[in-house]
């Protein structure tokens, strides 16, 4: 009987960097990354771009299902629009995705999308509720956590080494209110599976946080 391929789960609140390490992991192995975030970002940038209410649940779970998005090596295509990170990165594209993040309809019409990345060798997947909900049979669920404040200074720094403008204490009310959203939700709120390892990064560099993981999924194998 073939094994299943194996998924190694990587959540954790916005901005604790599950998507750098996400990606350094899937390098190391030479597995598959799925940055489940973009999904949301980008169903909620459609919303935007095609002006449908953040509460129209029907419209939204329909935008969800039929994404007309292709992965390829020179990134993202939707609709024939090629994004780079940053188009999708932006504070209003995130607030909007947490915000039809809450919808269940809308969750339920990624599972098929996000769960056509599970191919060989293995898959590297990134977000709230890739433990829990979407990959709950993964061997190695990996959930985590950072301070707050720490959080708030890293992507205060990233905005700065990007040239945007920001406020530290702006950034760090933005990421208390997305924490609430995502955490209070009915369905598939961020919290750690009952079988995730927890792995607080607050005094860990990048590398030192992949190799903590890359030591976990060694000991998991
Ligand atoms: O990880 P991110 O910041 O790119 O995610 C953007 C929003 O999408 C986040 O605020 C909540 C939602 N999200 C989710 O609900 N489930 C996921 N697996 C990934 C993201």
């Amino acid at each position: 009987i073939a094994r299943p391929v194996p998924v190694i789960a990587i959540d954790g609140p916005t901005a604790s960097g599950k998507g750098s390490i996400a990606t350094a992991v899937a390098e190391a192995l030479g597995f598959v990354c799925l940055d489940s975030g973009v999904l949301y970002r980008l169903t909620a940038w459609e919303a935007l771009q095609q002006g449908v209410p953040l509460d129209d649940s029907d419209a939204l779970t329909r935008l969800a299902a039929d994404l007309p998005v292709t992965f390829a090596a020179g990134g993202i295509v939707l609709n024939g629009h090629v994004f780079d990170a940053a188009q999708l990165r932006t504070e209003a594209v995130g607030q909007a995705a947490s915000t039809i993040a809450a919808i269940p309809s809308v969750r339920e019409a990624l599972f098929a999308l996000q769960r056509s990345f599970r191919r060989a060798p293995g898959l590297v997947a990134d977000g709230r509720d890739m433990g829990t909900v979407v990959f709950p049979d993964a061997p190695l669920k990996v959930f985590l956590t950072a301070s707050a404040h720490s959080r708030a200074e890293r992507r205060y720094k990233q905005l700065i080494s990007q040239g945007i403008p920001a406020i530290l204490a702006d950034v760090f009310a933005e990421l208390e209110l997305r924490d609430a959203r995502d955490t209070q939700r009915d369905v598939a709120a961020l919290k750690p599976a009952p079988d995730a390892q927890l792995l607080d990064s607050t005094d860990l560099s990048l590398e030192q946080t992949v190799e903590a993981v890359l030591a976990l999924w060694r000991q998991s194998v």
